[in-house]
């Protein structure tokens, strides 16, 4: 397994295919294509002079999601898969107009490589002051945040997550999740952190568990997080697999120490982008029916 492999896709039965291609005359060797893919699959070659590449077994996890085309500092990423690239240009366009805001939204991505520097509680105020005017049930704005910002406790809560996937491992019951924990408790005692990505902070939406429009409106209101990150030169992630700890493991709840009543409704990591964004990649087109 490589340094970003969190999936043992060799222990898995898959059809084989090509994700990408790669221009060797182009590609400078950085190997950041293989660190931002989030499931690990690009590899970098056995010499220091190869070009990456995704092994044929692996090629069919490839959720298509673009990160590797995004970052990749030469742009000579291309995709194989179906793509309906966006025709803004996402370099353009000093104001904000719905071209502008269209570029913006676009060029959002998900962030799982970050920096060490800390982001100021200033920051994230500013933020968060912006994100409480995003819409809620009859205006309920049941949303609370706690705000991991130590991240020493984010490290105590990927530990924690990963003891819960243990649990979870051993047990008779069926899960979900139980066919990818083996292969995240691997990357994680390889140094790995397949939960946190290494973020620095963590931002919790939490609410009352009675309420029912509480997921609803967190989730809205992390997405605006999410968006309004990279106009503070932040960049964030869904934290999915803490997300399901949080509302299943005792020791996270107890770490979190949320008010009583109070349920995590999803969390997400945060900091310093590690990498620039160079391309967006391909989306489906909307799926619309007109009437
Ligand atoms: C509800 C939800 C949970 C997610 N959980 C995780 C996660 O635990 N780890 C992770 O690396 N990415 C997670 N993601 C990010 C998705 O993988 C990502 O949004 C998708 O691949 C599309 O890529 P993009 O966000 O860069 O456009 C999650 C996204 C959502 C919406
Ligand atoms: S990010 Fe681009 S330039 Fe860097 S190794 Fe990957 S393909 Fe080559
Ligand atoms: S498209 Fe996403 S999942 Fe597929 S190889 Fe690139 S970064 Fe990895």
């Amino acid at each position: 397994m490589h340094l970003s492999g969190i999936y043992d896709y060799h222990s898995m039965e898959v059809h084989i295919m090509q994700k990408i291609s790669i221009d060797s005359e182009k590609c400078v060797r950085c190997g950041i294509c293989v660190n931002v893919c989030p499931v690990g699959i690009i590899s970098p070659g056995e010499e220091l002079m190869d070009i990456p590449y995704i092994p044929e077994e692996a090629a069919a996890f490839c959720n298509e999601c673009g990160a590797c085309i995004s970052f990749c500092v030469k742009s000579c990423i291309s995709s194989l898969f179906d793509t309906n690239y966006t025709s803004l240009d996402v370099l353009k366009n000093p104001d904000i107009s719905g071209e502008q805001l269209g570029s913006y939204m676009v060029k959002r991505r998900s962030i799982r490589n970050y920096g060490n520097a800390a982001v100021s509680k200033e920051k994230i105020d500013l933020i968060l002051d912006n994100v409480r005017y995003a819409p809620s049930g009859m205006n309920g704005q049941p949303v609370h945040w706690t705000i991991v910002h130590d991240t020493d406790v984010v490290k105590k809560l990927t530990s924690l997550t990963i003891d819960w996937m243990k649990e979870v491992l051993a047990s008779e019951e069926p899960h979900p999740l139980k066919q990818f924990i083996p292969s995240l408790i691997t990357a994680y005692e390889s140094g790995i952190d397949p939960i946190c990505r290494g973020a620095p902070h963590l931002a919790i939406a939490h609410a009352h568990k009675d309420n029912p429009m509480a997921y609803t409106d967190s989730i809205i209101a992390l997405s605006w997080f999410e968006l309004a990150c990279p106009s503070y030169g932040l960049g964030a992630c869904w934290a999915g697999f803490l997300n399901i700890a949080a509302n299943s493991y005792q020791p996270i709840m107890d770490e979190l120490d949320l008010p009583k009543g109070h349920a995590v409704q999803h969390a997400m990591m945060f900091g310093q982008p590690l990498y620039t964004i160079y391309k967006v990649p391909g989306r489906n087109p909307a799926k619309v029916s007109w009437k």
